[in-house]
């Protein structure tokens, strides 16, 4: 008999709290989706003013591989790009010729084109301005040559 009568109080008992959190979970739900409204146009905008990476574009206008006007090269002299290794030289008016500015001594650059000859600064290695052979020790092979071209007073590295 006592156990009859506990069941009964118990069920309904059980029925409210589940119907109490069915309604406290749709009132967060009504909250969170005003607030998601409000969020989301916000947000819309910060998303739509994204990195626009132009970057690329800037980078696209080195077009040819235009080393130097043909003034830039003293004649009888030269001029070492770094950045392309090579060096471009001078050994007779309107005759230009280019080589890898790295030494075959030991690949330090070689730096000052003068008299017809470039230098290597590191062990005094000199190879000919006109077709990179070599002149003075240590070095003992010639310098690569680097195909170029001049077009009018362009000179471009092939
Ligand atoms: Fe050029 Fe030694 S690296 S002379």
């Amino acid at each position: 008999m006592t156990s009859e009568s506990l069941q009964p109080v118990s069920a309904p008992a059980r029925r409210t709290v589940v119907a109490a959190v069915g309604a406290a979970g749709l009132a967060v739900a009504l909250t969170a989706c005003g607030s998601d409204d409000k969020k989301s146009s916000g947000s819309t905008e910060v998303n739509g003013g994204g990195s626009g990476g132009d970057d690329n574009a800037a980078a696209g206008n080195a077009g040819a591989n235009v080393l130097a006007k043909t003034s830039d090269i003293p004649e009888g002299g030269g001029k070492v790009f770094a950045d392309q290794g090579v060096v471009v030289t001078q050994p007779t008016a309107g005759t230009f010729k280019a080589f890898s500015s790295k030494c075959t001594h030991q690949g330090c650059a070689v730096k000052g084109i003068s008299n017809g000859v470039i230098n290597c600064p590191c062990h005094g290695s000199q190879f000919s301005a006109t077709d990179g052979s070599v002149k003075k020790g240590p070095a003992t092979s010639a310098l690569a040559a680097a195909k170029i071209t001049v077009d009018g007073d362009s000179i471009t590295l092939a």
